[in-house]
């Protein structure tokens, strides 16, 4: 979508024109047939409510959509905005119309809200077609274009913010849309290392045989039944303070999750495409805050491994050494996740010293039945760090629900024949899972683990997404970032 600024209306003004109207405060300059037609068709300006209506203008026919973005006080107004935004892309999107106008000239948008309204039809616009090659014409994406008038000064500054989280949200929903004969470990490290040129990121690539000399057994463990090599990425972003220690996230990227020797059931397994859905959201973080140049300094590491059953694959029983020292029982080849974390995270101790490490994973089904799919489940060491990036998820909209954790369900763990296992009992599956991760933390650094399995792939579509990829976590790391880190 490209978004571009104008002072005023003219002759290549788009012939469909929004304006952004607040609950019970229709404008009062509409026209008599556009203010009854809005009353008898019961538009209030509810968020994201549309009324549409055409009319001649200057000799040509216009189409003029009032879109409601709510109480212009309430609590949640940006992302009642954003609202707004997306759905005039929703509804808009494959209309025939190739570019939307908003009329920003009344004044009662702020130069932030502006970007909030775009930043909504943005996300909401974003669509992977790639591989349908028989879609009829009213099904094919039209709208490619969103012209600003008359928005106050300073928004077009406010929306190269917003434009650089949007990109990293779409780098995210496209690595965990694609397939995984598309997206396995050295493919997404390639697409990720395409999308980050002239960023000022720097980039470090693990292959196994380095991962190997490190002594990454459990991660190399669960590689093994793959015909696909493993890889680690690292994205360096050191925008802060030259001795500043930084804050790295880490994410699961798991490119396909058969489950391994312990192998799931069909039905739904097409869904583990998406288990990279952390790693993702790792990758798209930073292409957001390197975009915007962010005054922090940030590192996200990305562990790349496919999970299947063969020959070479590990048996359940099997013991792996860490890269900490650690032994693991692999009791289920299918509680991979923490496999390949546990040694992402020691290796991140290692290499960075970091300030803070936060983990983001669908590590577990059992996330799911606790919290569906409205918020991700947070569990951390440090009640600071927990705080922040509830905060950060409350003001992103990448909502998060914290977890305990404690000695008695560590203990869970313990394995009659190696340092642990790596499940505990049927219960509590979500919570023994973030244990597994904590004993890899080293020296109490402040740690959090975010488990976000039902969070990046949506049934049905939401408030700035369509249904499938969300993007989940790439605003969450980017609100964290700005409000905490960031000088
Ligand atoms: N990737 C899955 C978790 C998952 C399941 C995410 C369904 C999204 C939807 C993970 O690797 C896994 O298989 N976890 C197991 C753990 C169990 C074997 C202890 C699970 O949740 O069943
Ligand atoms: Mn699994
Ligand atoms: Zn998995």
């Amino acid at each position: 979508m490209q978004i571009t600024f104008r002072d005023a209306a003219d002759s290549s003004t788009p012939r469909l024109l929004a304006r952004i109207v607040d609950q019970d405060g229709l404008p009062a300059d509409l026209s008599r047939s556009d203010a009854e037609g809005a009353a008898a068709a019961r538009f209030t300006g509810k968020t994201g409510q549309v009324f549409e209506s055409f009319a001649e203008a200057d000799g040509r026919i216009v189409r003029r959509v009032l879109v409601g973005a709510g109480k212009a006080d309430a609590d949640d107004r940006p992302a009642a905005l954003e609202k707004a935004g997306a759905a005039l892309s929703a509804r808009y999107l494959t209309s025939g119309e190739k570019a939307l106008a908003i009329d920003a000239s009344d004044g009662k948008l702020d130069a932030r809200s502006v970007a909030s309204v775009l930043l909504g039809a943005r996300l909401r616009a974003w669509r992977h077609d790639a591989y349908r090659t028989k879609l009829k014409d009213e099904q094919k994406r039209t709208l490619g274009e969103i012209v600003v008038l008359g928005a106050p000064h300073g928004a077009e500054a406010a929306w190269r913010v917003e434009e650089a989280l949007a990109e990293g949200v779409e780098l995210t929903r496209e690595l965990v849309a694609e397939p995984a004969n598309v997206i396995y470990p050295e493919s997404f490290v390639e697409r990720v290392k395409a999308r980050f040129e002239g960023t000022g990121v720097e980039i470090t690539i693990l292959d196994e045989d380095e991962m190997r000399a490190l002594g990454m057994g459990a991660l190399l463990g669960v590689s093994q039944g793959s015909a696909r090599p493993a890889r680690l990425l690292a994205l360096k972003w050191l925008g802060g303070a030259k001795a500043g220690k930084p804050t790295v996230f880490v994410g699961k990227g798991v490119t396909f999750d058969t489950g391994g020797i312990s192998l799931k059931q069909p039905a739904g397994m097409e869904d583990m495409k998406w288990d990279m859905g952390g790693a993702g959201a790792v990758a798209g973080a930073m292409l957001s805050i390197a975009r915007r140049k962010a005054k922090a300094n940030v590192i996200g590491v990305c562990g790349l491994v496919e999970n299947m059953p063969d020959g070479n694959a590990q048996r359940p029983g099997d013991i792996v050494t860490t890269m900490s020292g650690q032994t693991v029982e692999v009791i289920n080849t299918d509680a991979e996740g923490r496999l390949v974390l546990c040694d992402a995270i020691t290796w991140v101790q290692k290499e960075f010293d970091p300030a803070a490490i936060v983990d983001l994973a669908t590590l577990t089904g059992a996330m799911i039945i606790s919290l569906g799919h409205e918020h991700g489940g947070v569990f951390s060491n440090n009640d600071r760090l927990a705080e922040n990036l509830l905060a950060a998820g409350k003001a992103s909209g990448d909502k998060l629900w914290r977890f305990p954790l404690s000695p008695e369900y560590d203990k869970l763990l313990d394995s009659p024949i190696a340092d642990i296992k790596n499940v505990g009992p049927r219960y509590a599956g979500s919570i023994t899972a973030a244990q597994f991760i904590q004993r890899f933390v080293e020296n109490g650094t402040p740690w959090a683990h975010c488990d976000i399995a039902g969070m990046v792939w949506a049934d049905k579509a939401g408030a700035t997404w369509d249904k499938g990829a969300t993007g989940f976590g790439v605003r969450l790391i980017d609100r964290f970032v700005r409000d905490t880190v960031e000088e």
